[in-house]
């Protein structure tokens, strides 16, 4: 039986910031601008890798350069696309590059409360190294962010 067609992993286009603005949208409490996102597919010290298929972005991940460390600085898939792999595959492309830059660390926040989020990144290798508390806005008050790394 033929395998089931990934969508590809490449780096993102200055075309690719209205999508990955809209998509985020769909998440984040204070989401990302075109403008920030736009910094991210210059490809210098940010990098953002997108994920499309049949025309449509399924995911992205962008991360940036501090030093000799990579800061992991979001990752998001689409609903409709979640559980399925793509935010792993995302991720691993991410911090291959990264090793292949030269970095030696991986370092993100993440909210406490995002399950799914953590999974990802425990499940690649990321541990937690303290607590930013209340770090976030919510809807209710704040929240902490945990401080999460892991080696290339
Ligand atoms: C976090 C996110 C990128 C994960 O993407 P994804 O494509 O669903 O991830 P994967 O399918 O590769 O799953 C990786 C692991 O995450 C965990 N996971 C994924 N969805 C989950 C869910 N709904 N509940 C609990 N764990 C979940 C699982 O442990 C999974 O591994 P497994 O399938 O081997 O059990 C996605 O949920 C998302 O876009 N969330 C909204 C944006 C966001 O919060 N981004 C993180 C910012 S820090």
């Amino acid at each position: 039986m033929p395998e089931a067609r990934l969508p590809a992993i490449c780096p993102a286009t200055l075309d690719d910031g209205p999508a990955m603005a809209a998509l985020d949208a769909q998440f984040a409490l204070n989401p990302w601008t075109t403008t920030n996102l736009a910094r991210y597919c210059e490809h210098d010290r940010f990098h953002a890798l997108v994920s499309r298929q049949d025309g449509e972005l399924r995911g992205f991940l962008l991360y940036s350069r501090l030093v000799d460390e990579a800061s992991l600085d979001n990752v998001v898939v689409g609903r409709e696309h979640q559980g399925l792999g793509l935010g792993s595959r995302l991720l691993l492309a991410a911090l291959s590059r990264m090793a292949a830059e030269g970095l030696s660390r991986c370092v993100l926040e993440v909210r406490e409360s995002n399950l799914s989020a953590k999974m990802l990144y425990q499940k690649n290798g990321f541990t937690v190294d303290g607590v930013r508390q209340g770090y976030y806005v919510t809807e209710k008050g704040r929240e902490n962010a945990l401080l999460m790394s892991r080696r290339l």
